[in-house]
């Protein structure tokens, strides 16, 4: 099959582990005689720098018209000092809102083979971590109304922590429908002690829960998840919040697995499309120098295959593949923990390649 693909490389790290996924589609394309289309698109700082605008026009209009977009990571110092609308994170969130990515699945799973690069005790670790955070993508906070200012002479800013209900209904029926395909345990994480929209987000979720009757509901206070994530990891199956909460527990969720460098993302709305990357951001420290780990990248590469392009068998191939890798000893600098044999981003690349 012919599928057209979007390709953000962006900056930092981003071309170095873009270039290793595509490496290892190419690979599936070849043995699986499927035709994938990439069209190089500007974005974040990179687009920054030749136009001015973090997601110029013609970039969103190439990803709209693509049926998947894969992207490597934005932002960097060089963009910092720009005004807070122009930073190359805002092209980020103009991508999410302008193709209306409301869901994220960042799905956290161990592998058997670095366990021990994981910080948590062997003890903890021991009955393995497999969950997926389902987290709100294009509302709450990040997208709220915003101001900063100067009052009697005091300079204030705020940002708007706001809901409504459909918002809430649409992602808490992914959130039902991946505990369905999962273990039937859903874990909603919010601050209904303290926040209004907290609250709204039971109300909304007790109501969904009837048409889910296998599903056993359950909230927790996030600062309680927080402790629980590092306590006990394999409590959870599916938990789902909103944005903020989403992005803070999934960084937290992807260091219990051994390294940030591990987690891939999927950014969907209910049809086939869907834009995938590696959680982790463009780590300016390490850019260029054939480090960083690639596998959250080939990993969110899986998870297009399997979400926007149904091709389930080929999303299994590169999973296992990884799994071959690690399990063979070869480990990028960040999960090496004294156990294997350290290689480079384009090596991690090329073994995964070639067990496909
Ligand atoms: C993420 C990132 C982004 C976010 C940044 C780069 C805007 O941290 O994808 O988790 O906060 O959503
Ligand atoms: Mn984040």
């Amino acid at each position: 099959m012919d599928f057209k693909i979007a390709v953000i490389k962006g900056d930092g790290v981003g071309p170095e582990i873009v270039d290793e996924g595509l490496k290892v589609l190419d690979k599936i394309a070849q043995k699986y005689n499927h035709k994938f289309e990439y069209t190089n698109v500007l974005g974040g700082g990179a687009a920054i720098d030749v136009t001015g605008e973090p997601l110029p026009k013609e970039s969103l209009d190439t990803c709209k018209a693509s049926d998947a977009v894969l992207l490597g990571a934005v932002g960097g110092p060089k963009w910092d000092n720009i005004e807070s609308s122009k930073r190359p994170e805002k092209g980020l969130l103009a991508l999410r809102s302008g193709l209306g990515l409301f869901v994220n699945l960042r799905p956290a799973t161990m592998h058997e083979s670095i366990k021990e690069a994981s910080p948590l005790r062997a003890d903890i670790v021991e009955k393995g971590v497999d969950f997926v955070v389902v987290r709100e993508l294009t509302g709450g906070i990040y997208f709220g109304e915003r101001k900063t200012g100067v009052e009697n002479g005091v300079e204030f800013a705020y940002d708007v922590e706001k809901y409504d209900e459909n918002e809430i209904r649409r992602i808490g029926k992914k959130a039902f429908e991946t505990a369905m395909i999962r273990n039937k345990k859903l874990t909603c994480v919010d601050k209904a002690n303290v926040l209004d929209s907290s609250k709204l987000w039971r109300k909304v979720l007790n109501e969904l829960a009837k048409d889910y009757p296998e599903v056993e509901l359950s909230y927790m206070y996030v600062d309680n998840a927080a402790m629980q994530l590092v306590k006990d990891p394999s409590q959870f199956d599916v938990i789902v919040t909103n944005n903020i909460f989403g992005d803070i527990i999934s960084d937290e969720a992807s260091m219990i697995t051994g390294s940030i460098g591990m987690l891939p993302s999927a950014s969907v709305r209910g049809d086939d499309f869907g834009m995938y990357e590696p959680i982790h951001g463009s780590a300016p420290d390490i850019a260029g120098q054939n480090v960083v780990n690639p596998i959250a990248t080939i990993l969110s590469v899986a998870m297009m295959l399997r979400y926007s392009f149904k091709l389930e068998e080929e999303a299994k191939a590169i999973e296992i593949a990884v799994t071959n890798v690690l399990n063979a000893g070869y480990r990028t600098k960040d999960i090496y923990n004294g156990v294997g044999q350290v290689v480079g981003t384009k090596e991690m690349g090329d073994l995964i390649a070639n067990q496909i």
